[in-house]
This record gives C-alpha cells, structure tokens and sequence, in this order.
C-alpha cells in the first residue's frame, strides 16, 4: 500500500487555482508528443488522487500506465478509433480498473486504522459486522457498481490532480469492454474496464462545451 506521507502533496503541484483547474477544464485530445512526464510525477498524481473517497474505503480501483511505444500500440488496439489522436500523442495514459475484489482485503485495511488508534475496538467490531457481510454476500452486479462508482471518482479527481500539475486531459471510455482487460495484462475475472485518462501538454485549443441549465436538472425536495 502507497504511503501518502512519501509523496509531498502540496509541493507537487504548479496550479493551486480551484477556480482556474475546475472551471476552465475541458478536454484535450491533441497533445505535444515530445512532452514526457516521468514516473515519478505519474505516480505521484496517482498517490494524490487516491485521497478521494470510496465506498467503505474499500479503494476498489487500480491503475494501469501506458507510457511506452509498445504499451501505446498493445493497449491501442482495445481502444476505439476515435480515441487515436489522445493515445499517439498524450505524454501517459493512465487506465483506471475497477476491483472487485476490494474487499477481501477489508479486514486489514481496518484493522490497520484500529491499531493506529484511529477507532476504538467497538467501532471496528461495527464496521466488520455490518459492511464486511454485505460485501461477502454481495452480488457481481453490486460489486461491478460499487468499483464502477469507485474508480469514476477516483478518476475525476486524478483529472484534476493533473491540471494542477499543470497538464491537460481527457477522460475517456471509447473503448472494447471485451478486451481492455486482457490488453492491460489484467485478470478479467477480478478488474472491470472503467475509464482512460490521456495526460499531456495541449497542442490544441479545447472546445467550449456547454451545459443544460442545472436548474432544469434539479428537484428540491
Ligand atoms: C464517462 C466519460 C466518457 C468519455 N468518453 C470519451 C471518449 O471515449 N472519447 C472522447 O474523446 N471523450 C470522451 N469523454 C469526454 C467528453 O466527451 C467530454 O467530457 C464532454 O464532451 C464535455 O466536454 P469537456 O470535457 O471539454 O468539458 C468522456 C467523458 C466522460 C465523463
């Protein structure tokens, strides 16, 4: 498991602007190819963006980078054609999985938060009677979901993680459910294909997309 306290969150980034990171966000599918992004840098935005929330804290994602030649063409031909551009020219793209497995490992993760003192032994006992069974007995459709939902937020936050790294994105599930697992080297039985994230250096101006007034979207109830 990453420990937080290795990377320097804070430090890490060149754009602390919330206003300017959210709201003048849009896609980028065009990018400057000779832009590298090390490693270092990759899996810092991915120890960042995992702060996010999860159901449980189950933390049911996991990610896939794809920084090299041969990673580009091996996972390109599980990604949909209108998708080239971003994977020919994003410096990484950085694949969010779904697991459903998450939770076998359960106990420990709260186990480590009882014996860092974090909550009291009845509390833990709580937690383990109530949420560990509803995932025990769960079924593949609630677990599918629940690292659906998982991995989606996860992957809007590493959206933004990388615009305050200063790069640009897009999101993207153009891609063959069928055979992004396999193309990721993962096992089908346990990861579900959830989104892609092309990271990069815009070489072209974004499209100012609009949206439906959210008034129209929202009952007060
Ligand atoms: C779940 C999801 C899937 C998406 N899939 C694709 C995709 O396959 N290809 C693509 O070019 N953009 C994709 N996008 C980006 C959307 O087209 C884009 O977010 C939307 O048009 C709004 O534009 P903006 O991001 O520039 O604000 C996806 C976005 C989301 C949230």
């Amino acid at each position: 498991m990453i420990n937080q306290e290795d990377y320097d969150m804070n430090k890490n980034l060149v754009n602390n602007d919330f206003a300017d990171i959210v709201f003048n966000r849009h896609s980028v599918r065009l990018f400057d190819s000779t832009v590298k992004i090390t490693r270092k840098e990759l899996q810092a935005m991915i120890a960042e963006a995992t702060t996010a929330p999860s159901a449980c804290n189950l933390q049911s994602w996991h990610f896939v980078v794809v920084d090299t030649p041969e990673a580009r063409e091996k996972t390109k031909k599980a990604v949909l054609k209108f998708n080239y551009p971003q994977i020919d020219t994003a410096s990484a793209i950085i694949f969010i999985v779904g697991d459903t497995q998450s939770h076998e490992v359960y106990r420990d993760v709260w186990q480590k938060v009882y014996e860092n003192h974090k909550i009291t032994k009845e509390r833990l006992d709580q937690i383990f009677g109530t949420f560990l069974p509803m995932y025990e007995n769960a079924t593949p459709d609630f677990l599918k979901l629940d690292a659906t939902i998982d991995s989606s937020i996860v992957a809007t936050q590493l959206m933004l993680i990388a615009r305050a790294h200063g790069y640009d994105t897009n999101l993207f599930s153009g891609v063959d459910f069928e055979n992004i697992i396999p193309a990721l080297e993962l096992d089908p039985k346990r990861y579900i294909p959830v989104m892609g994230i092309a990271i990069g250096k815009a070489t072209e101006k974004p499209l100012l997309t609009d949206r439906y007034d959210a008034a129209t979207l929202t009952k007060f109830l």
